[in-house]
């Protein structure tokens, strides 16, 4: 028998340098597993939430678009609402866990760092997923909707309405839905990019996921946008509105106590510092983030959050007009 003569000294080809506990894309699809599983439980209740309610005559979707007082016949609609849901729920989760791992370091944490990076990008994944199940939702409800035009067209109509940025064009969905879609499109890149990283460049990597908090963004003001539960100045806007608290918060003490001490602001000019350009565009991130939190303190608090009247609201721009049923 030959000795073996590879890096490893058991039997791994000497070209597979790989640290064999890396992190691949294929280890975090299985870790997600249970993240997955329970975001399924989590959007299961939902879905039987909106349900009743608009069985029950409370949904403020139907109080929106009248048309659409019978959930037997909408189910896919109120599945796509609800898959939306989960999605902004596993947003913020995954969110705050990645600014708690950016920014100042907890005295204590329940669990150890590496868990919380763990749950970072398992979370993530889920999130990705949850985003694409409910645009696929809404396209299948067009799909189930769309009863006078043939087959194909069906598929396709469905198709660009939900996918294709620019395509809709009816109502707040002609902006809220390519909000929507710019969403989950940069979520894709951004979030995978981390399992290529030993190939462009964990600076590189670094650098772009930043922009990561862009996706959340959208995401938020997709839903107070277009959402039918939270059309109305409500509770459920308030609470949305108040759940970005803690975002806003924690993002200002990341720019203020970044984990790398590279990235702290500095005086400007001083030695070692980045150039005086960069230092103000980074100064005015921060001025930025302290005008929002005060923005939502501000919403919140007046309760002028952007919500309609439903007295006075006209279901003119609902998110989709019944034009063929
Ligand atoms: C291709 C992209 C997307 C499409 C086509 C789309 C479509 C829609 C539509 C048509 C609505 C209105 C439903 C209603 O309330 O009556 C909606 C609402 C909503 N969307 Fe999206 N969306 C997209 C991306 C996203 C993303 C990335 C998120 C982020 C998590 C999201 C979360 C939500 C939420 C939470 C609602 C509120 C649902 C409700 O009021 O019950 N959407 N979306």
């Amino acid at each position: 028998m030959l000795p073996d003569a590879t890096p490893h000294g058991d039997g791994t080809p000497a070209r597979d340098r790989r640290p064999r506990d890396r992190v691949t894309l294929r280890t975090d699809l299985r870790a997600a597993v249970p993240d997955a599983a329970a975001a399924v439980g989590v959007t299961a209740a939902v879905f039987w939430f909106l349900y009743v309610r608009m069985d029950s005559g409370a949904s403020a979707t139907v109080a929106v678009m009248p048309f659409m007082d019978d959930p037997g016949t909408y189910w896919m609609y109120l599945l796509s609402q609800a898959f939306g849901w989960s999605a902004l729920l596993w947003a913020w989760g995954t969110v705050m866990l990645g600014l708690l791992l950016s920014g100042p370091r907890p005295g204590r944490l329940p669990v150890s760092r590496q868990t919380l990076e763990r749950w970072h990008r398992t979370t993530s994944l889920t999130t990705t997923a949850l985003m694409f199940a409910h645009a696929l939702m809404f396209a299948a409800e067009l799909v189930r909707y769309e009863t006078e035009v043939a087959w194909l067209q069906r598929l396709w109509v469905a198709f660009a309405d939900s996918f294709v940025p620019g395509w809709y064009d009816s109502g707040t969905g002609r902006i809220a839905i390519p909000i929507g879609q710019g969403a989950l499109y940069l979520a894709i890149p951004l979030g995978l990019l981390f399992y290529v990283r030993h190939r462009i460049g964990a600076n590189t990597w670094r650098r772009l996921h930043r922009f990561v908090i862009v996706v959340y963004v959208l995401s938020v003001w997709h839903t107070l946008l277009y959402g039918t539960n939270v059309w109305y100045g409500e509770w459920p806007r308030t609470v949305l509105w108040l759940l970005q608290l803690p975002v806003a918060a924690l993002l200002l003490a990341r720019l203020l106590r970044p984990a790398r001490s590279g990235e702290r602001l500095g005086a400007p000019g001083r030695r070692g510092t980045v150039s005086l350009p960069a230092w103000a565009v980074r100064a005015a991130g921060r001025a930025a983030v302290v005008a929002v939190l005060v923005g939502i303190v501000a919403v919140v608090v007046s309760g002028h959050d952007g919500g309609r009247d439903r007295v006075t609201d006209t279901p003119a721009t609902a998110p989709h007009d019944q034009t063929t049923d």
